[in-house]
């Protein structure tokens, strides 16, 4: 276990890396922040990045990468089919995730856009611990519905339960005896799930999972993009396993899986993704989908140059020292911010800190996004962005009436090894401070929603000038500070 003890007992995380390559920020004016807000339709994901000081909108694609993993970038074979880069990278899979068959895809929704492509019909029904915005999207798309089959804890704030996110057996069995095995092509377990809160599932509940589908002749897909964080969690949570090494952990989940798909982006610290299984079956299935949708399937639409860096970061979700970075942090940031009283999702996950909008912001309706309007305000007050995980998040059903997320969340991303410590502290003190003065954040609306996946490139606005009203108790309390 990675913890370094310090002499007087100060609960530190320290870094186990060095910096080497360093990027200006800027922290603009707050009435430019306002602009920048308004421009960007009180939508984060639409904020220029030069107006933003700390990005926490996610970890995807923004992870800090290692000297090793630049230097295979420069490494890298130009082929559009047979490059070394590929069978590089191959080795890696199959070294770490121990799956005999690896189809290249340009990002994890790539990879289930095939995955849905190939299984999904009119009247599928995806059993899951929890969606992912990207994953629904596309089951959806091809007719299909998911059915959410968590236990009732995981979606407590304020927990101590080590595995929020359980799949629950019984009512996993339900849900096949309800609809048939015939109409369910596959299980879904997501690893660390995202949004609630970035909770581990346990090896057991893996197991048992794998049991039942078994049982049914079911298949059981595996969303790996996050195993690394939820391997570290099992090895500090699950006694079985608390002194097995990270790779032992990732191969113990991924051989209960059929099929493995991932968000490079997230998994190995690059940008990029992948399809895996030891099934001759299921490879030749999925195998055409990848030139015709992706790329050649020595490439599936990556540039060489990230697929070296995929191959070193594969690698590299080994070393718990890299992996233990970001969860560390965030234990910090989630226990400096429990002390003050603010709610955030306990136990601390992975990926990020999630403030709890539905409590802060308890005086917005949720039909006026409380954690789109969280995202909002602690952006004008800080230059913080981070990412709305709630209404805003979730599609409109068939009938096109709203579906209230079953949490609102703020979501505040600590990518591996991109902060200091210092601006962990700054995100302390204004997330402290915007809680003050929570009662002055207010509604948001929608003045231009997309189809699908809206709270992409969604613009919206505040219902009424509250923004003006939060700038100016800002500037009362913290004068010309920026
Ligand atoms: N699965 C999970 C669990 C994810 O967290 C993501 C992306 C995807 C699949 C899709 O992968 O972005 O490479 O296409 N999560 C990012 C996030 C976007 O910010 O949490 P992608």
């Amino acid at each position: 276990m990675q913890e370094i003890k310090f002499y007087k007992g100060e609960n530190i995380p320290l870094e186990l890396h060095k910096v080497r390559i360093v990027q200006k920020l800027h922290l603009v004016p707050i009435e430019r922040r306002l602009e920048a807000l308004q421009e960007g339709g009180y939508n984060t994901f639409r904020l220029n990045t030069k107006d933003v000081f700390l990005d926490m909108l996610t970890d995807s694609g923004t992870n800090a990468m290692s000297d090793n993993q630049m230097a295979a970038m420069m490494q890298a074979d130009d082929a559009y089919a047979g490059s070394q880069s590929f069978y590089r990278l191959l080795k890696a899979v199959q070294d770490v995730l121990d799956k005999k068959y690896y189809l290249p895809v340009h990002q994890g929704r790539a990879a289930e856009n095939i995955i849905s492509y190939a299984y999904v019909k009119k009247g599928s029904i995806i059993p899951m611990n929890y969606h992912f915005t990207t994953a629904m999207a596309h089951i959806t798309q091809y007719g299909g519905k998911i059915a959410e089959l968590l236990y009732n804890e995981a979606y407590v704030i304020d927990s101590s339960h080590p595995f929020k996110g359980n799949m629950n057996l019984e009512k996993l069995e339900e849900i096949i005896q309800l609809h048939g095995p015939e109409n369910i092509p596959f299980i879904r377990m997501e690893a660390s799930t995202n949004l609630i809160g970035g909770q581990p599932f346990s090896v057991q509940n893996l197991r048992d999972v794998r049991a039942i589908a078994d049982k049914y002749k079911i298949r059981l897909v595996l969303d790996a993009s996050l195993i690394g964080e939820n391997a570290y969690l099992v090895k500090q949570r699950e006694e079985e396993f608390k002194d097995a090494s990270l790779g032992e952990i990732i191969k113990t989940m991924t051989g209960l899986a059929d099929l493995v798909y991932f968000s490079a982006r997230k998994l190995s610290s690059s940008r990029g993704g992948g399809i895996c299984t030891n099934s001759d079956e299921i490879y030749h299935e999925l195998e055409a989908l990848i030139p015709l949708f992706e790329g050649f399937l020595t490439y599936g639409g990556m540039s060489v140059r990230e697929m070296e860096a995929m191959a070193v970061g594969l690698y590299e979700t080994l070393d718990e020292t890299i992996i233990c970075q970001s969860p560390n942090f965030i234990k910090y940031l989630v226990q400096a911010l429990d002390e003050k009283g603010i709610p955030v999702i306990k136990p601390a996950g992975v990926l990020g800190v999630h403030l709890d909008a539905m409590q802060i912001c308890a005086h917005i309706p949720q039909k006026e996004y409380p954690a789109g309007s969280l995202a909002a305000a602690l952006f004008l007050i800080s230059g913080i962005r981070g990412m709305e995980r709630g209404t805003i998040s979730n599609q409109r059903d068939e009938y096109g009436n709203e579906t209230y997320a079953d949490m609102e969340l703020l979501r505040l991303a600590i990518p591996r090894r991109v902060f200091t410590l210092s601006q962990i502290k700054y995100v302390e003190d204004r997330v402290n401070w915007l809680y003050d003065n929570r009662e002055l954040i207010g509604g948001l609306r929608f003045v231009y929603e997309p189809p699908v996946l809206r709270f992409f490139m969604g613009g919206l606005e505040p219902v009424n000038d509250w923004p003006q009203k939060l700038m100016t108790k800002f500037k009362e309390d913290f004068g010309d500070s920026l």
